[in-house]
């Protein structure tokens, strides 16, 4: 299954529960964006548009995209009820992203770039789209450096649960990426959700039952000790599991 019908199915229960297990880096992207009120954003993968609103009353203008129709109706109605008037929303790929060289001073990106199917694509889309000296802000769910095992539970595990699910990204990765390009990464860092999320809420929400909802479980009880600890995974007295996914922000400059 890919993104667009993955999150036209999700659209409608898409909502502040699945925003609060990420809710830190939300903050984080909030207090290193440097955004001035004169700004044009951009937030890419927007979804319901929790980023977008977030940002909105802190710049000139937003422009919320996705490739998810369903995505983008729930940022519209969530728009107008909170009475934001400087927001539109776009439907595009983050491969490809429809506008002008240089017209924003900001992207933000946030719970999303590993669903995308190229994410080279998007880096350099991102920076095209960017002005000289703006700045992009990304946040994501991420694998430690070094690890090649945990990478690959950890992506399996995502893997099973969202068959759209492309790949989690080190922050290694990320910093190569991002310089191949052309940025200059100014910060990256690991910032971990305050609140663990519970394995068959997870699964719920995605749509995950039958064989892959297995496979998952065991999965977990399998998971190797460094796996354990690295996701502070933890087994629950009513039967569920808790875990806490590693996350990755990030600010680099476009010289
Ligand atoms: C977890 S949601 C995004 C959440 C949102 N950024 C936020 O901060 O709350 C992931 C979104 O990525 C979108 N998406 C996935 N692949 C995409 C692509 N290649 N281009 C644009 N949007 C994509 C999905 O449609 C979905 O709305």
């Amino acid at each position: 299954m890919n993104s667009q019908e993955q999150f036209d199915r999700q659209a409608s229960h898409y909502n502040s529960e699945w925003n609060q297990w990420s809710e830190s880096s939300l903050e984080w992207l909030l207090n290193h964006s440097e955004a001035r009120i004169t700004d044009r954003l951009l937030d890419v993968a927007t979804g319901t548009g929790f980023t977008a609103l977030a940002f909105a009353p802190r710049v000139a203008e937003v422009v919320g995209l996705d490739v998810s129709n369903g995505m983008l109706d729930q940022a519209r109605s969530r728009a107008t009820d909170s009475g934001t008037q400087n927001t539109s929303w776009q439907q595009a790929p983050a491969e490809k992203l429809p506008f002008a060289d240089a017209s924003f001073d900001l992207v933000t990106c946030r719970v999303a770039p590993h669903h995308f199917v190229d994410i080279r694509a998007f880096v350099s889309e991102a920076l095209r789209v960017l002005r000289s000296g703006g700045r992009l802000l990304v946040a994501d769910t991420s694998v430690p450096d070094g690890l090649p095992h945990l990478d690959e539970w950890q992506n399996r595990v995502e893997w099973l649960r969202d068959r759209s699910h492309v790949r989690n990204y080190s922050p290694g990765e990320w910093s190569t990426m991002l310089t191949a390009v052309g940025f200059a990464v100014e910060q990256i860092e690991r910032c971990d959700e305050a609140k663990p999320i519970r394995l068959q809420d997870w699964m719920a929400k995605s749509g995950c039952t039958g064989d892959a909802a297995e496979q998952v479980e065991q999965m977990f009880r399998d998971a190797p000790h460094d796996a354990r600890r690295e996701f502070s995974i933890e087994q629950l007295a009513d039967g569920d599991v808790a875990f806490k996914w590693m996350r990755v922000v990030l600010a680099a400059r476009k010289p």
